[in-house]
């Protein structure tokens, strides 16, 4: 197929651009490298550094691919700054999204693959999280997704747009080929957090809350590996053949790893020990959130390939040592 990735210069994206190459589709990738790295773009895929809001230059790109499906990537994605800037959110993460919308269905594309997030689903009464609980966000990032996954379902039904939305656990990884991996800036996430404080390249890590009613006290997380995140994206392609396809997947491992957890087996694999210290709680942190994600193995035959913490753990260490400045190494 031709294949349009929107936000394909980003972390998860560039992991899926390739992939979706792998798997013979020709692959274009849109992005206004607002936080992505041209250099994750493989030689050979054209991109067009545009602003997914931008509908003429979208629909350029839509056309000169003569794409038959989108797979958008492309948000804004850290929740502590969208509590304080949730207009910026809204107006990327939605409103640019609907131009994003407006343009395929003016180009007649009508197939689409949506990034969603756990996150959608608040604080969940019950573990391990299935698609039908409620979906009850307590930030605005939570929020924005909820309103595409809405807005979807109605252009489903009024415009015949086939579409997955993928709500996923924590990504986590690199490649095997440690050629691509994690590079955010401000990085939030654990596992990179975890690597460079045991690097000695940022001060000791941050443990919010050791009071949890969990097993040892820290957060439980679920974490599922960027390329098996990726591949259900390729996966779940034949679903959206047929018109008017609204179809919701939670991807994860469905085991649950501690932020302790995740202290050991970066240790464990650096052979040296992750300085941490520990603080109080985060506002809106639940102790616990991992999937259940046995719709994605049933319909789709998806199945994460990395199945431990510390198979992700390693290409996530493999990348950190091979780029210590990320992309800009
Ligand atoms: N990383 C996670 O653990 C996680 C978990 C759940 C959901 N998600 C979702 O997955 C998607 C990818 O996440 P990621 O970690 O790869 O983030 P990322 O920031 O690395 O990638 C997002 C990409 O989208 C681009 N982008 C943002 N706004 C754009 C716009 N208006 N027009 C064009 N390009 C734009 C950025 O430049 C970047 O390259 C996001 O939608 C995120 O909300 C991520």
């Amino acid at each position: 197929m031709n294949v349009l990735v929107v936000g394909g210069a980003g972390y998860i994206g560039s992991h899926c651009v390739r992939q979706a190459l792998a798997a013979g589709h020709a692959v274009a990738v849109l992005d206004d490298l607002s936080y992505g790295h041209a250099e994750s773009v493989p030689p050979g895929v054209e991109l067009f550094r545009a602003d997914m809001g931008d509908e003429p230059s979208v629909r350029a790109a839509l056309r000169t691919g003569r794409t038959d499906v989108v797979i958008d990537f492309a948000a804004f994605t850290n929740v502590g700054e969208s509590v304080r800037q949730p207009e910026r959110y809204h107006e990327n993460n939605v409103v640019r999204t609907e131009g994003l919308l407006r343009a395929m269905l003016a180009e007649d594309v009508r197939k689409l693959v949506f990034s969603s997030t756990c996150a959608t689903y608040g604080i969940p009464d019950r573990m391990p999280m299935t698609e039908d609980l409620p979906q009850r966000p307590i930030n605005p990032y939570g929020a924005t997704k909820l309103a595409v996954e809405h807005r979807l379902r109605a252009l489903a039904a009024t415009e015949g747009l086939s579409f997955a939305a993928f709500r996923y656990f924590n990504a986590a990884g690199a490649s095997a080929d440690a050629a691509i991996g994690e590079d955010h800036a401000p990085e939030t996430h654990l596992i990179p957090l975890a690597i460079a404080a045991a690097l000695g390249r940022r001060p000791p890590l941050q443990v919010f809350g050791a009071d949890y009613p969990t097993p040892d006290g820290t957060c439980l997380r679920d974490y599922v590996h960027v390329d098996d995140l990726s591949r259900a994206h390729l996966d779940v392609l034949p679903k959206l053949e047929a018109p008017g396809q609204a179809l919701f997947y939670n991807l994860g491992t469905g085991t649950p790893y501690s932020v302790k957890d995740v202290i050991a087996s970066v240790g464990r694999i650096l052979g040296r020990p992750v300085p941490h210290e520990f603080a109080p709680r985060r506002e809106g942190d639940p102790p616990a959130l991992y999937a259940d994600a046995s719709k994605a193995r049933r319909e789709l035959g998806w199945s994460p390939r990395y199945a431990t913490l510390d198979d992700i753990v390693r290409t996530a260490c493999a990348w950190h040592l091979a780029r210590p400045a990320g992309f800009a190494s």
